[in-house]
């Protein structure tokens, strides 16, 4: 099979013109695109998305190769939202309701070839058409436009259609690491029965070297193939050992079609009790994924879609996701592959459940993402029930038995927000909204669920329960993360939970039903460039390749009400973090001293200002000294707002021990505070081994820094585009991020890329970001990022033009 890429020079139109679908139409006054598009680019916020809803079309002319004749192509489009209609040399070739699945249409017939075939699109993206997930309101754009990328396959007229290869395990892994398995591989041939010449060989490589080789002769258009392995490397979160399964259709000692996919062989078990993954339990800890991006939504190619799953596993920590509320694009699941991010994914919908016509084409999706993301390794649950949406039996009993029947390996869950409901699916999952700040973190399993017997696992959790700006006040900040470390900690402890994805990975652009008016819903533990917020770090410290170490404060006083410091919290997966003050040893903070016991590593909160000086005061005997460090402790974190009994403390100790207020003013200056004096320094070094790994110090701002990251400088256009995402930040002396500064920038650049979204933008929370873009035109980009105060950050790419562009 050869794949051919028809992602570049199509030409746009936002009002679709009957016309475009005829050989005499002259395009060349349309806009010249390449996929992923969208339909419209929206600003940051503040707009109507009723601007992205039209009927609009897309047109592109190719010349077919002469190689082709003779032969079958087919023609996919991997995501157009929501309704298209393809027209093919003037003759309507076929149509696909639902932009979040694939389809494929043989235009083989339909090929002229020696001369430029013409291929249009009529792209509905109104969300008033009658398909999941519309119907009623929708958290969430929905946006528009060939999103996704198109392409050709083509082959012999006879061919593999289809490939389905998954495991099965016979006998308990003892070894975690490597086992005994069969693969289980069913085919589905394209082919002329009444030949009975064919053959299968299928090869399983791990890298180069052929680990199993099976043949069979063909006697049907399904085929089974079965390899029995052994001493094979299993597919897990920390080892994502994947083989390469090369299929060979075989005609009369030919090969006419090769097929090659990377597989990864695990075992998948929800119990009563967890989930399972090779017979160990996995505790789930994820965190839901939308699929947009600012000012384009949807469009974005597969560089940035493999980011996303990076952040998760890298900088997230996270060993799941899920793709709520749809399929999502194939390069994020296989990046989820090779990475070991476990994904739950589910059918397209929110709330809503339609009419008659409206199910179909619900049961159709259920369908399509099946079959269409089957053999991805990380893909261990199917969601068959519209997200949160009411009990619907008939309808549900349907959906669970489509996707039993096409995947007899994968169980199925379902998203409610309530309780004991109907339930066909294997696992009962749950959006667990019950934590509100001074609560428990989740409800028990068995408040819950209607089925004990089957697996419970939570879908979201916080999310409007706590929207959260970057640039919210600190103790906002601060509770959003508690309130993420409340839940995971809460989930940690219900040992008969599968575990939990929280709501959600980043901010996201909304409905006017929802958010915070400017159509952003600020949900995210990261903001929509993926920046980090103070709660990502709960996640982030449950790795351990990458050393975290983050306060959740400034330590400005000031920014506190009657500038009283309140809890402040040390997040890091070192073994230890020393903190100091002024260069003073104050305390070892280690993981057990955290009030979150069921967590591999929580925030500790910071119960010591004053550290062991104070015990070698002439002043204070031993036991006085331990009495005074107390009151003063409590005057670091609270003021001087005492509880009566610290008051009746302090009054007693300043009576038994003859202290005058002039000494306790003293000490207090002397440990507590600091007015007017030099500024107070506060270090924490995370400590491992033995030696410091990483250093925090806190300290008033006395320089600012503008930090342009950029994912990659090395881009490659060909096909079509590539994208680099630039994250920028405002940050002091010591990398601390100024999270006030809500000021301007202005973004420059030349050469081979262009920006998308705005040339001027703000920061928001010292935080934000654009996205540059390869242009095909030139191999070499520069982007400048300057402050209307005239700082400056210079980016150099190089661009890798491996196909001319189309113009
Ligand atoms: C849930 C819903 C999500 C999102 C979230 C916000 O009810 O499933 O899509 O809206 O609330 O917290």
């Amino acid at each position: 099979m050869s794949r051919i890429s028809l992602n570049d020079g199509w030409k746009y139109e936002e009002c679709f013109n009957e016309s475009i679908i005829h050989r005499d139409f002259d395009d060349s006054t349309l806009e010249a695109v390449r996929l992923p598009h969208t339909c419209k680019e929206l600003p940051l916020h503040y707009f109507n998305e009723e601007d992205y809803q039209f009927v609009c079309g897309y047109r592109k002319t190719f010349i077919p190769d002469q190689t082709w004749e003779g032969k079958s192509v087919r023609l996919t489009f991997d995501g157009v939202g929501h309704y298209a209609e393809v027209y093919l040399n003037g003759n309507k070739i076929g149509q696909h309701n639902t932009g979040y699945t694939a389809f494929t249409l043989d235009i083989t017939k339909e090929l002229s070839f020696g001369e430029e075939n013409i291929l249009a699109v009529l792209v509905d993206t109104r969300e008033s058409i009658n398909t999941p997930p519309f119907g009623f309101v929708v958290d969430y754009l929905t946006y528009g436009g060939i999103y996704r990328e198109v392409y050709l396959d083509v082959t012999e007229k006879n061919y593999i259609a289809d490939i389905f290869s998954r495991s099965i395990f016979e006998e308990t892994i003892v070894d975690e690491n490597k086992g005994k398995s069969i693969l289980r591989s069913s085919l589905e041939l394209n082919i002329d029965l009444k030949k009975r010449r064919y053959k299968i060989k299928q090869s399983l490589f791990d890298g180069e070297i052929l680990v199993n080789r099976e043949e069979k002769e063909v006697g049907s258009s399904n085929v089974e193939v079965f390899h029995m392995l052994s001493d094979i490397v299993l597919w897990s979160v920390d080892n994502p050992h994947r083989y390469k399964l090369v299929t060979e259709l075989i005609y009369d000692g030919n090969v006419i079609d090769v097929r090659q996919e990377y597989i990864g062989i695990r075992k998948i078990e929800f119990k009563a009790d967890g989930f399972y993954l090779n017979d160990r339990k996995v505790k789930i800890r994820g965190l839901n994924r939308h699929q947009s991006y600012p000012y384009v939504g949807y469009a974005m190619p597969e560089s940035m879609q493999r980011l996303d799953a990076k952040i998760l596993k890298e900088e997230l920590g996270c060993n799941a996701v899920r793709t709520s509320h749809y399929p999502q694009s194939q390069f994020f699941i296989d990046e989820c592959d090779r990475l070991g991010l476990l994904v739950f994914t589910e059918m397209p919908g929110w709330q809503h459940i339609g009419n008659e016509q409206w199910k179909q084409q619900a049961y159709k999706n259920v369908e399509e993402m099946v079959l269409q993301y089957r053999n991805h390794p990380s893909i261990i649950l199917w969601g068959v029930r519209i997200n949160e949406s009411k009990d619907d039996d008939e309808f549900y009993k349907k959906t669970n038995e489509i996707a039993h029947a096409l995947d007899d390996s994968r169980p199925t869950g379902g998203v409610r927000c309530h309780k004991k409901s109907s339930m066909f699916e294997d696992v009962y999952t749950y959006n667990d909204f019950v934590h509100s700040g001074a609560n428990q973190g989740c409800d028990t399993k068995k408040k819950i669920t209607s089925d004990m017997n089957k697996a419970y696992l939570v879908s979201e959790y916080n999310g409007h329960m706590y929207p959260t700006k970057s640039y919210d006040w600190e103790e906002h900040r601060m509770e959003h993360m508690l309130r993420h470390a409340r839940v995971l900690d809460a989930i940690g402890k219900n040992e008969d939970i599968a575990g939990s994805f929280g709501w959600c990975m980043f901010d996201y652009n909304t409905h006017k039903d929802f958010g915070s008016g400017d159509k952003i819903c600020y949900h995210g533990v990261m903001d929509m460039f993926r920046n980090p917020k103070s709660a990502a770090a709960v996640y982030a410290i449950q790795q351990e390749e990458n050393t975290v170490l983050e306060i959740s404060s400034s330590m400005d006083i000031g920014e506190h009400p009657a500038s009283n410091r309140g809890a402040t919290y040390i997040l890091s997966n070192a073994d230890s973090v020393r903190m100091y003050k002024n260069g003073r040893f104050i305390k070892e903070f280690f993981g057990k001293d955290s009030e979150y016991t069921n967590l591999k590593n929580a925030p500790i909160a910071i119960d010591d200002y004053i550290g062991d000086e104070i015990f070698s005061d002439e002043r204070l005997t031993k036991k006085q000294a331990i009495l005074v460090k107390d009151i003063l402790n409590h005057a670091a974190i609270n003021g001087f707002k005492m509880t009566p009994v610290l008051a009746l403390k302090a009054l007693w100790c300043m009576a038994a021990y003859r202290l005058t207020f002039a000494d306790a003013t003293d000490l207090f200056s002397k440990y507590v505070g600091n007015w007017g004096g030099s500024s107070t320094e506060y270090r924490f070094d995370a400590i491992k081994g033995g030696e410091v790994v990483k250093t925090v110090i806190k300290s008033p701002m006395k320089e600012r820094k503008l930090n342009v990251e950029v994912s990659n400088t090395e881009l490659s256009d060909g096909d079509t585009y590539d994208v680099a995402a630039v994250r920028i930040t405002m940050r002091d002396e010591y990398g601390n991020i100024l999270p006030f500064y809500n000021d301007p920038v202005v973004a420059a650049v030349t050469g081979g890329i262009e920006l998308i979204g705005p040339r001027v933008f703000s920061l928001n929370g010292g935080m934000g970001g654009t996205y540059v873009k390869t242009t095909g035109l030139e191999d070499r980009g520069k982007l400048v990022i300057e402050l209307p105060t005239g700082e400056k950050s210079e980016i150099d790419f190089k661009i890798n033009i491996n196909k001319k562009r189309v113009l």
